[in-house]
């Protein structure tokens, strides 16, 4: 079977999804339930449609669109990813897994291939943990990871729960309903840009676009670190004795870097992507500060020994400098598996199409890191430029996108079973 894939369609959805932002082109942002998010998600459901794909949503949002198999006892075998953008993001990271995946579909159409099992694209609701605070939401209710009251409690910036942002988005039904049972799926596959260096690197040495085919990803922790210190005007205060909520966030920032750094390992990493200064003025002595951090690493135990000790370093800076400090651990997730069964299918796939790829891990998470509680899963991976994500100048080629979208659509013509009726 041959797998014709119509670039010049898929570019211009994926521009035209980016269209979609809150945030100047080439940047794309677009955050949870924003305004910009539910239109991208109707264009989205319109796009599922025409393909003649049964659309259905679940009470977080989650959009499953499903192509009928033949065989209707046989579990589905699904595909897809998140089109949620973290501020001033690139168009991709997410995307070309949804888009790609519904191209995928639409190719095996073309072919004349008939699935055994249905083939289902999912599009997960707030893999980025942007306004929330925590990533993979719709996957990781889906997997039950995420217990519905806690899912519903969790609150954004301006106050509001999951709850009441997500019924005004339109998003009705119990939370408990999102569950999905493990044996819902045979299989799910998951297509997305490394965001990292590997695969670009090596396409440039051998001057051809290698896939990875992703065995493992590495175990996410996050917290958020409060800092309480005593504020007052920046220049009555004289500084003996002063307790700067900021100055006690710099040295843990610090902290940080060298807890990730003394490992010695490359898989392990260590981020304050967000700090929160009260009250923000410059003529006044920050009196209380908030920081996220982000600590992963593939081997889950070496993680946990990083975070230990950043908490410690986060204790005795408090201490030395006068100030409370807090540490909440909003997540802390294992490591995932990918299946020898799936990742064979993407061998077998890659060979077919008779395109280099390489075994990897994803130092990034994924829904697919919570879809591996309930199904067997694999990741596809291709290469970005430079490695660079979560940047507006991240960029993938056509080429690069078609590739990995025909061993998708292979993958999944070979996970679903079936053939082009005679
Ligand atoms: C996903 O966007 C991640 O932060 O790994
Ligand atoms: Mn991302
Ligand atoms: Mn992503």
């Amino acid at each position: 079977m041959k797998i014709d894939i119509d670039q010049q369609r898929l570019n211009g959805e994926i521009d035209a999804l980016a269209a979609f932002s809150d945030a100047e082109a080439p940047a794309v942002t677009r955050v949870v339930f924003s305004e910009q998010d539910l239109r991208a998600r109707a264009w989205l459901k319109e796009r599922f449609a025409e393909a003649g794909l049964a659309v259905r949503e679940d009470a977080v949002g989650n959009t499953f669109a499903r192509w009928q198999g033949t065989n209707l006892d046989l579990p589905a075998v699904a595909t897809g990813s998140h089109v949620d953008a973290i501020p001033h993001a690139g168009k991709y990271d997410g995307v070309v897994g949804v888009l790609g995946g519904l191209e995928a579909i639409r190719a095996l159409q073309r072919a004349g291939f008939r699935p055994d099992r249905s083939i289902e694209l999912i599009m997960f609701t707030s893999e980025e943990p942007t306004r929330f605070g925590l990533g993979c939401l719709g996957s990781r209710l889906m997997s039950g990871i995420l217990k519905p009251f806690a899912a519903a409690a969790l609150r954004d910036a301006e106050g509001q729960t999951l709850d009441t942002v997500r019924q005004q988005a339109g998003f009705h039904g119990s939370l408990e309903s999102v569950r999905v049972a493990p044996g819902t799926y045979s299989g799910f596959v998951e297509l997305h840009i490394e965001q990292g260096p590997i695969l670009d690197q090596q396409k440039r040495e051998q001057e051809k676009v290698p896939l990875g085919l992703v065995t493992h990803i590495a175990a996410p922790a996050s917290s958020q670190i409060t800092i309480e210190g005593e504020g007052g005007h920046a220049g009555a205060r004289l500084m003996p004795g002063r307790r700067d909520a900021l100055c006690a966030a710099s040295e843990i920032i610090l902290a940080v870097e060298q807890a990730a750094l003394s490992t010695g390992a490359i898989d392990t990493v260590g981020t304050v992507g967000i700090c929160r200064v009260h009250p923000g003025a410059v003529n006044s002595i920050p009196c209380r500060v908030q920081l996220s951090l982000d600590v992963r690493d593939t081997d889950a135990a070496r993680r946990d020994r990083v975070q230990a000790e950043i908490e410690a370093a986060v204790r005795e800076i408090g201490k030395r400098r006068g100030v409370s400090v807090n540490i909440e651990v909003i997540n802390s997730d294992p490591p995932a598996e990918s299946s020898p069964e799936i990742l064979t299918a993407l061998t077998t796939a890659c060979e077919a199409e008779g395109i280099a790829y390489r075994r990897m891990v994803s130092r990034a998470y994924h829904d697919s890191s919570f879809m591996s509680r309930i199904a067997p899963i694999a990741m596809l991976f291709i290469p970005c430029r430079g490695g660079v994500s979560h940047r507006a100048d991240e960029y993938s080629s056509p080429e690069e996108i078609g590739q990995g979208v025909r061993v998708l659509a292979r993958t999944l013509a070979m996970l679903a079973g079936g053939g082009r009726p005679v």
